[in-house]
């Protein structure tokens, strides 16, 4: 079963092959960094234009790429929400009508989800239902979730960040600190070989009783919101005279949101032998090595998603609609975008 899929939720225009949900034939990933680097952030009504343009090139290069002639492709998968909408309009739109001509199924895929199925791919990967239950962390950009999982596609949510996401908290300070976009790489690369403890930065924990908490419990979520603050006055108060002091601050701040992380996950760990991690963010090395050393005290096994299946791609797409997730049949050709599309 040969899939073709299509992802475009923000700002990464994605379309990949992938054989019976695991083994990657193709996966073109076209990146807009450098249109919304001048904005220090993504810009809708650019991002949904590039999709538009570039869309179709990067369709034809994951077919040539994978080595499949149109009539291998057994069905096609595009992602539906979460996202923007004027984004995942582009993607969904294309999805439907490549199904339609080519006369194959279509089917619909959370992309959250298919970011919690990116440590299955490829053809070591365990598979899914050997991994069960697990915890997982999903920390990108735009989210940063917490979940149990039961079963594959069975997800529960544990904790979530009530403000801004991992992500989204990096590449604010880098702003901040005149670094570029998107700053979590810079940040991660910058901290490498300098003190982490020079500044103490708040543990972005939310209050008990905090009515953004939904009703999860409060130990469990995070609130990066402050740390951003915090980040703020200290640039202002006292302008870092130098690069290493730049480096250091950087490395702090970091260092504030890995713990966040690492301390939710650690509290969250209950008769999980698995802990699933993907997003844009679990590319960090400080974050990927501290949740190793978590996983060897704890004595469960971390499965990290390859590098290039981290950040947004459609691998992760074609992989889940393989695997039998995702809307299927009638359903999926109604289907319109759900920018705000939950998983659990
Ligand atoms: O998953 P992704 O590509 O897109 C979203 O769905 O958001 O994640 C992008 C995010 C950005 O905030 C970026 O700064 C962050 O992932 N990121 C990193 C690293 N590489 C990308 N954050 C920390 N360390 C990294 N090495
Ligand atoms: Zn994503």
């Amino acid at each position: 079963m040969n899939i073709l899929a299509i992802e475009t939720s923000c700002d990464e225009t994605a379309a990949a092959v992938v054989r019976d949900g695991r083994e990657v034939l193709s996966s073109v990933v076209f990146s807009q960094v450098e249109l919304h680097g001048p904005y220090g952030g993504v810009v809708p009504e650019i991002a949904s234009r590039c999709h538009v343009e570039v869309l179709p090139g990067v369709i034809d290069q994951a077919r040539e790429e994978a080595g499949l002639e149109w009539g291998r492709i057994d069905a096609v998968a595009a992602t539906y929400g979460p996202g923007l909408a004027s984004s995942l309009l582009v993607g969904l739109s294309a999805g439907k009508a490549l199904a339609l001509r080519l006369g194959r199924p279509f089917i619909a895929i959370n992309h959250i989800e298919a970011h919690l199925y990116s440590p299955f791919l490829g053809a070591k990967a365990p598979s899914p239902a050997s991994a069960m239950p697990a915890l997982a962390l999903v920390v990108s950009g735009g989210h940063t979730l917490l979940f149990r999982v039961t079963a594959p596609g069975q997800y529960v949510l544990a904790g979530r960040t009530i403000d801004d996401a991992a992500g989204e908290a990096l590449d604010k300070a880098a702003q901040l600190l005149g670094l570029g976009y998107p700053g979590g790489p810079i940040i991660d690369r910058l901290s490498r070989d300098v003190p982490r403890d020079t500044v103490r930065f708040p543990d972005g924990r939310p209050k008990p009783g905090n009515p953004a908490l939904g009703g999860l419990q409060a130990d469990l979520c995070m609130s990066f919101s402050g740390l951003k603050t915090a980040l703020m006055y200290r640039v202002r108060q006292t302008p870092p005279a130098d690069d290493g002091e730049v480096a250091r601050l950087a490395a702090a701040y970091q260092e504030a949101i890995v713990q966040a992380l690492l301390s939710r996950v650690e509290r969250a760990l209950g008769e999980e032998r698995v802990l699933l991690a993907g997003g844009g963010v679990s590319l960090n090395s400080r974050l990927r090595e501290q949740l190793q050393v978590l996983a060897d005290r704890r004595g469960v096994r971390l499965l990290l998603a390859e590098p290039r299946f981290c950040g947004d791609n459609a691998a992760m797409i074609a992989g889940l609609a393989g695997a039998g997730g995702g809307v299927r049949g009638a359903e999926a050709m109604d289907l319109d975008v759900v920018p705000n599309l939950a998983v659990a």
